[in-house]
């Protein structure tokens, strides 16, 4: 350590003697270098120098988000079932065994993985959810007004520290509405779904007339890897 700091002592000293000659400055690490994934792994690297654990009380690890937004103007009649939702990828066979197994099936490339971002469900609210499982579900419902004005829904996906679970944070017109986590959602692929469904979960009867559901500016945009 001690030749260390000599080293830099006399580096600093060499840049005083030479200060009559204008000098480039060459920026080894630029104070914006955490401002984004791609300018943070140009100067640093992930983990500690010795590997990802220090006396096993931290881990250092490289996380990614997703933010999913877009604007509404969704129907809440009794019987419509607009959405705008993710749910995980799977192959058309699995599809079978969904229709015919939906609620006992659950593994890789299996239901869930299920985040609502938007679900009107005939009535004047949104609900947002998440499944863990079939019947372990966390759901917060906002108010939607019945006029059917645009509102802005977004969604900001994080993987958690334990490289397993998804922090899912909903927000309706900006504001911070609700917080959920997802357990095993890391790793999963998932459909980005929009669509306008009737009766089921909104009751019946549905509209006898026609029902617009209307979506604009969705967007997705992800940091990280
Ligand atoms: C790890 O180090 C911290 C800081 O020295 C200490 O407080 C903690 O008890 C240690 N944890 C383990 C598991 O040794
Ligand atoms: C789903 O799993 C996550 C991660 O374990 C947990 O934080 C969350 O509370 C679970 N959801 C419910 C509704 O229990």
């Amino acid at each position: 350590m001690r030749s260390r700091n000599l080293n830099a002592l006399v580096v600093i000293t060499g840049a005083l003697v030479a200060l009559p000659f204008a000098q480039a400055v060459t920026t080894v690490i630029p104070a914006n270098s955490f401002s984004s994934y791609s300018t943070f792994e140009t100067y640093w690297n992930y983990l500690y120098p010795w590997g990802s654990d220090h006396n096993g009380s931290a881990r250092m690890k490289g996380r990614n988000a997703y933010t999913i937004s877009g604007e509404f103007s969704a129907p809440v009649a009794r019987g419509t079932w607009p959405a705008f939702w993710l749910t995980v990828t799977v192959l058309i066979d699995s599809i079978l065994i969904i229709l015919t197994d939906f609620y006992s099936c659950k593994g890789v490339n299996s239901w869930p993985p299920e985040v609502d971002i938007g679900e009107w469900k005939g009535t004047s609210d949104n609900w947002f959810n998440t499944f863990n499982t079939s019947s372990i579900v966390r759901s917060d419902l906002v108010s939607w007004p019945s006029d059917l004005s645009f509102h802005s829904i977004k969604a900001v996906l994080t993987a958690q520290p334990n490289n397993a679970d998804v922090k899912i944070e909903f927000y309706m017109d900006n504001v911070l509405r609700a917080t959920q986590y997802g357990q095993n959602f890391v790793g999963q692929p998932l459909w980005l779904i929009v669509n306008l469904q009737m009766e089921g979960s909104s009751g019946s009867p549905g509209p006898t007339g026609t029902t617009m559901y209307k979506v604009r500016n969705i967007a997705i945009t992800r940091t990280g890897s």
